[in-house]
């Protein structure tokens, strides 16, 4: 996978590049405005990246962390870096800093027919806890929800 290193959202071209893969994923994208609202409005918010060594963003996972929870609202991975690693890695980055700021478990919804991100939610441990009808559109598809418990304890935590 090369040296991916682990970062957040930090500028307006950081901004530009993450609304410009999420519209290349998926048929309701999430907006630029809508991103830099989040991230502007809510302290709960995360925008969490993997940059190349040249700056350039290769994933990213939009998130808010409430307390105990992680819920994990996007991830994408740039089409030549997929089937890499790649999303593992940051779902495992973007887990370990939950940890950190408090979360003790994580939840996600996802289209029943999205093979790829079920396989990887299934390998970190998710598992299937109810099925949300007709959740999505464009295409119409049930959403399965689903959830992980005991994330991982950040080092230097009380035992
Ligand atoms: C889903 C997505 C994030 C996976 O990222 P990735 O970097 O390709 O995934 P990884 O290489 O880390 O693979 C993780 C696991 O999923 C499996 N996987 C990945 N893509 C797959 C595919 N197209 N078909 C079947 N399995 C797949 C891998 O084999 C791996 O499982 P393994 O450990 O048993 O081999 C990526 O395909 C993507 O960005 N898709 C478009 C956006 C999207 O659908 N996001 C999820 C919204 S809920």
């Amino acid at each position: 996978m090369g040296a991916l290193i682990f970062d957040r959202v930090r500028s307006d071209a950081d901004l530009d590049a993450v609304a410009a893969l999420e519209a290349r994923c998926f048929s309701n994208p999430w907006t630029r405005e809508m991103l830099a609202a989040e991230l502007r409005g809510s302290s709960v918010a995360h925008v969490f990246l993997l940059r190349q060594p040249d700056g350039a963003i290769a994933a990213f996972c939009s998130c808010w962390i409430v307390l105990d929870e992680l819920h994990v609202n996007t991830i994408a991975v740039d089409e030549p870096h997929r089937r890499a690693g790649v999303g593992r890695s940051l779902m495992e980055e973007v887990l370990a800093e939950a940890a950190r700021l408090g979360a003790t478990r994580a939840t996600l919804e996802v289209r029943e027919s999205n093979v790829a991100a079920r396989r990887l939610y299934e390998r970190l441990g998710f598992s299937v806890a109810a099925v949300r009808p007709n959740y999505y559109t464009a295409p119409v598809e049930d959403a399965l929800i689903l959830w992980l418990g005991n994330l991982p304890i950040p080092p230097g935590s009380p035992s």
